[in-house]
Parts: C-alpha cells; structure tokens; sequence
C-alpha cells in the first residue's frame, strides 16, 4: 500500500491579483508535491482562493462589483496562472463554494456541539486588512501586524473557547517538528505563554460569509472559514462516502506551507479549532519568509509587485522556480530583482545545466552515434571517474536530506555541486580531443568520460526535476530514458544508465539570456505597474517628492535663454519656505500618505505627504522641513493638501526630506 502525502499553500486572498510572492509559496510546494509524487507517495496537493470577509466586501465595492464578481473574477486569475505554470495542484477550492460553505458549518456545529462556542460580546479593535482581532488596542490604536488603523467593534459575537486551549498547545509546540523554523516555533510559544483569550468567530455587521448555522444573522469569522478549507476539501463534514473516505485517507495534512505573517492563525487558532472539533492535527507548519522587491514586502498596497506572467514570458517558469528556491534561504526574506533573476538563470542554468546536457549529449551523437557508451575496459577507468561516481552518490543522499528539511538552496546547491564537478572533469579529459582518435584506448577512454558524464547528468537531471520540471523533462527525453514521470526517485542510484541508450532529439533547453532580457522585463513591469491600489498614482500626488521644481519649469514661460534652463525669475516664482511639524498622522487606507500640520511662520497648513514607508509620523514632530508654500491646493483622498514638502529620492526609492544642518528660523525662505 502506497504511503499518502497531503500538502497545502495557503488559501489566496482575492483582493489581489497574483504576484510572484503568491508565486514563491505555490512553487514550494508544487516542488515538494512532485518529489513526494515521484518518491512513490499518494501525494495530494491542494491550493485556492480566500473569498469572503469585509476585506473583500470592501475591495469589491470599491471596484463597483458584487463580492462574488469580484471574487470569481480574481480567484479564475489565480486559476489561470497556476495552470499556464504547470503547477501540478489536485484541487483548488474556492471559499464560496457550496461543498465548503456547507463543511464549514458542519466544523462549526461540532465545536459547539463540543462545548467550545458562546454567546457573548465583544468590543475592541480589528484590523480589516489582516482579518484580525487586536486585544488590548485602543481606538485609534494601529495593527501590530500591518500599521494600518484598527476599527472599533461592538458586536454581540460567538466566541471560540481560545483560552481553554493554551496547556495543549504548549504540549504540541513540544514537538519541534509542529512548526518550523525554530524562529517561529519560539514566537509562537512565547506569544501563547503570554495567555490566551476566547476569540470572536463570528461577525454581524457585514453579511458576506457563510452564515452561523442556526443564527444568519451572524457570519463566521473569515479564518475560521478560510483554515477550513485544509479539511473541507478532502472531504470533511461530506455526507457523501467518497468523500469521507479522501478525508479518513489524506488527513492529517503533512505540510501546511504558509508565510510568516500568518503563522498565529495557523500555529494557534487552527490546531485549537481542530482540537476543539476532535479532529487530529497536521504535522508540520512551514512558514517561509517574504519575497522583498525594492527593500520592502511585495504586496498588493506597497504597489511594488512583479507579475509572474512576465518573467515566464521572458525566460519561462524554470527560471522563476530555480531562482526562487535556489537564491532565497527558505525561511528567511529574500530580495528579487530581475538582473539577480538572469544572472542566476545564465550562471546555472544556461551555463550549468543546460551546457552540460548539450555538450555531453553532443559528444554522445558524434562519437558514437547517439547510443550511451559503456566503460567497458577496466584500463580505461581513472581515479577521476570514480571520484565523480562517489561525488554523485553522496548527492544523492545529501539533496534528500536537506530537501526533507525544506532547505531548497542547499539542496540545489549540493546538486549543482555536482554538475560543476562533471565540467571540471570534461574539461580536464577532453572528450572532444579523444574522440578523434580511433585507437583502442582513446575509444575506451572517451567512452568512459561520456558515460560517467551523461550518469551524473542523469542524476542531477532527475534530483533537479521537481524544481524545474520543463526543462529537466526535455534533458530526460533526449537522454533516451523516456517519460521523467515515471522515474522512481526513491532507487535512484549511479550506474542505471543502460549501454546502448539511444538518444533523443539534442536541442539547448536554456538559451542564454542577455542584457535585453531584463530590460524586456523591467518594460513589461513598468507599462503594468499602475498605481498601488490603496495610494494616490504619483503624478496626482503633488507631495510624492521626486524634484519639486518641475510643476513650475513645466508653466515657464520659454523665455529662457537655453532650451532646458530657467531664469533667475523663473525661479523666484517658487516659494520654497521653512516650516516645522506640529500635527503627523497616518492616513486611513493609504499606506503612503502622511497628514501633516505644518507651522510656516504666517500660518499652519495642512499638507498631505507621500512619505508614509519612510517616515513613521511620531518621529516628524518638531522637525524643520522645506515647503513650497506657492503650490495650488488640490484635493487628495478628500482632505485638502495646501503645499508640498521637498524631498529626495532615486528611482524607486524611499524619499528623504531635505533639512539644514544649522538651526533655521521657522518662515525662512529659501532662495
Ligand atoms: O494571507 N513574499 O492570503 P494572502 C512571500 N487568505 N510570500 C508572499 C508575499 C511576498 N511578498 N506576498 C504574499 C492570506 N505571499 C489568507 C490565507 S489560509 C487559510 C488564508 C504569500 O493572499 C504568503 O505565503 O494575503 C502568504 O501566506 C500567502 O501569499 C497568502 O497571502
Ligand atoms: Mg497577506
């Protein structure tokens, strides 16, 4: 009987279409589910979309949509994309559909059948952004988690019996393997130490959501809901016996892959869930870290995403993957950018494996016709060939250790190890040279440099597959070996390669990319990048900083002596005036925008400022900043922004203020 695995990514939201950090999740996991699919395990791997609650009610008013819309619309993107990647999902489940609504009510009856709902009231603050109760804040208060500003609730609720919980949770975080890595599974433990209140899981001011069973008026707390989905999608609260028995077979999950900023929903709330409805737990949590774009989360409201259609249009979803597993050290936040993307891209797979696999396999064809040699004579082994086979070997095993750790880098790390060995060893026999000879030992030594060449191809070829599919099933055709599905990775051993192996088709499988490349993408990225979705676009926002002079060059009269220039006077029409902060405050729902009061010796003015991501409002208070006090007033997000405030900042930067190293005068002007 074949063993089972059952994997998940988190459910997506979809108030946001998908970008390469939705990416970076799916792809880990669709890497694990094809190793574990090719190890011989009944694997079953489930993605799909988050679909109710107040932030999507909110995003879909906002587009003039229904919620469902709005939601069929995004979650078919995220559909879509899994499909044109080739991620290898056996479901996707979408929140609103009928067999999870009805699960999860079925979930939430037998938690209160179980003793663990009441009725009650709750009054506090809650982050719609990150679907979250904040104990203890106060109104005005900001989310621990995302900066942006609580909202108070006052609502007669259900509540979750959270607090009887915190004893079993602590004796599960025992086992280390529950949540990794260390560093969260240490947060978590001190977060529940700290003690645990009831949780409110359901809401009564919105409607969308699947209703409380026997009280619609109230809707089930989008978590609940939504961490449903690891167990309604196999089956559970199903009537039906198919369905019961995918639940009986595939639950417990082994792998709920997630990212860090939501470990406390699954470390915490779920396992208390689960515990509270007597169904066992999953055996290990994975949170990985962020994908960081221009030194900061990409997300949706930062606006600083990248498209994954963009870089499987220009260099294919290989590309993404390896790059994504092999550059970021799983666990921890990584960087992205495009030239890292091609420099990797040309270094290890071009370069790497790619030229392996056509320098070998071309030699195969010339030299002996596109059938596999075989080392027939024991005169013409050397201590090389062996060190490669051991080489190979202990790849074999170190990749499967380290994989199983969720050490992606490492894994690849070691693999590529291996093929950098193999071109050492080419280069070092020079097959092309022996290949010309026709004697008997030139013959049998150069039979011996392909063979063990075209073994560890094979090898890394097969280690490398579930992290770049395409490619790695090309290599494994033109090797001859057929379908790389069927590979049984678990006997995977050096010297399996058939004598008289007949070659495929031999085609490069990773062009080389050049310069252009990234400017391809950076265009492509470019034309895309709107504004963010929750900001101003930087042109309507007269504070967005980069050179305060170009509204006025731009009306200059072209009196100016050189095209380009402006005069004297020209200048003097800009006012540009001290002034000093008295009132800083972030805006609601604008995550770049500053409210500012700013004192400029005549009068205090109210000026709205983009500069929200570098400055945290408190740290403004009392500092000298520049203004050009002559601006027109114009309107943002409904507040009057009467000046601007004259900062710097490169391409794509944070802005800095511009301020004076003496002490100036409030009201001074700047000429
Ligand atoms: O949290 N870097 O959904 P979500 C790395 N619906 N990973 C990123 C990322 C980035 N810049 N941006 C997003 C939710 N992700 C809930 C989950 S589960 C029952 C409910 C990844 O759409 C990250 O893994 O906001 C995050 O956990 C996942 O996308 C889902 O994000
Ligand atoms: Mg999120």
């Amino acid at each position: 009987m074949s063993r089972k695995f059952y994997i998940t990514t988190p459910i997506y939201y979809v108030n946001a279409r998908p970008h390469i950090g939705h990416a970076y999740t799916t792809i880990a996991c669709d890497t694990i589910a094809r190793r574990q699919r090719l190890l011989g395990f009944d694997t079953f791997f489930l993605t799909g979309t988050d679909e109710h609650g107040q932030k999507i009610e909110r995003a879909a008013q906002a587009a003039g949509k229904t919620p469902q819309q709005y939601a069929d619309e995004i979650s078919s993107e995220f559909r879509k994309l899994w499909k044109q990647m080739g991620i290898s999902n056996d479901d996707f489940i979408r929140t609103t559909e009928e067999r999870h609504k009805k699960r999860v009510q079925a979930l939430f009856r037998q938690i209160r059948d179980n003793g663990y709902i009441y009725k009650g009231t709750y009054t506090g603050q809650y982050c719609v952004s990150d679907e979250l109760y904040v104990d203890g804040a106060q109104p005005g208060d900001p989310c621990p988690t995302c900066g942006r500003i609580t909202e108070t609730v006052h609502e007669e609720n259900y509540f979750f019996k959270l607090s009887a919980f915190q004893d079993k949770l602590l004796e599960l975080y025992a086992n280390a393997e529950f949540i990794r890595p260390e560093t969260r599974r240490n947060e978590v433990i001190s977060f529940v130490r700290s003690g645990l209140r009831d949780l409110s899981i359901s809401r009564s001011t919105f409607s969308w959501g699947i209703p409380v069973p026997d009280d619609p008026k109230h809707v089930i707390y989008v978590w609940l809901d939504a961490l449903a989905n690891y167990v309604t999608a196999i089956g559970y609260g199903s009537s039906h016996a198919g369905a019961q028995e995918a639940f009986k077979k595939y639950w417990p999950a082994d792998v709920h892959m997630i990212g860090k900023e939501i470990v406390r929903f699954h470390c915490v709330y779920w396992p208390a869930f689960l515990l509270a409805a007597g169904l066992a737990l999953p055996k290990t949590i994975v949170a990985h870290g962020w994908l960081l774009f221009e030194e900061s989360k990409m997300s949706k409201s930062r606006g600083n995403i990248v498209r994954t259609e963009t870089i499987l249009d220009v260099l294919g979803a290989d590309a993404l993957r390896y790059f994504l597993l092999r550059e970021v050290v799983f666990g921890q936040d990584g960087s992205f950018s495009f030239d890292a993307l091609v420099q990797r891209y040309n270094s290890d797979l071009a370069n790497g494996l790619g030229n392996l696999a056509s320098r070998t396999l071309t030699m195969i064809n010339r030299y002996f016709k596109g059938e596999v040699p075989y080392p027939s004579h024991a005169a013409a082994k050397t201590p090389a060939d062996d060190a490669i086979a051991e080489t190979a070997r202990k790849t074999i095993r170190e990749f499967a250790t380290l994989f199983d750790q969720f050490q992606f880098s490492r894994a690849l790390e070691t693999a590529w190890g291996l093929v950098a060995a193999v071109d050492k060893y080419i280069v070092e026999n020079e097959p092309w040279s022996l290949g010309e000879k026709q004697d008997d030992e030139s013959r049998a030594r150069v039979a011996t440099v392909l063979y063990t060449s075209a073994e560890a191809l094979r090898i890394a070829t097969a280690l490398a597959h579930p992290v770049i599919p395409d490619a790695t099933a090309k290599i494994w055709e033109q090797m001859g070996l057929g379908d790389i599905q069927k590979l049984a990775l678990a006997d995977l051993a050096w010297g399996q390669l058939q004598l008289g192996t007949k070659l495929g088709e031999v085609r490069p499988v990773f062009p080389r990319a050049d310069k252009s490349a990234i400017e391809r993408m950076q265009q492509m990225e470019d034309q895309q990048r709107g504004p963010a979705v929750d900001e101003p676009k930087p042109p309507a926002q007269p504070n967005a900083t980069p050179a305060p002079v170009q509204p006025a060059v731009a009306s200059a009269p072209a009196a100016a002596a050189d095209a380009g220039k402006i005069t004297i006077d020209d200048f003097a029409k800009i006012e540009l005036r001290v002034g000093v902060v008295k009132v800083a405050e972030r805006v609601p729902k604008a995550d770049k925008l500053l409210r500012l009061e700013i004192d400029i010796g005549t009068e205090v003015r109210q000026v709205l400022a983009g500069i929200a991501e570098a400055y945290a409002p408190e740290t403004l208070i009392g500092r000298k900043v520049v203004i050009v006090a002559n601006l027109a007033p114009r309107k943002l997000r409904g507040m009057e922004s009467n000046g601007m405030i004259v900062a710097a900042s490169l391409d794509g930067g944070k802005p800095v203020l511009a301020s004076f190293l003496e002490d100036v005068p409030v009201g001074a002007r700047l000429k």
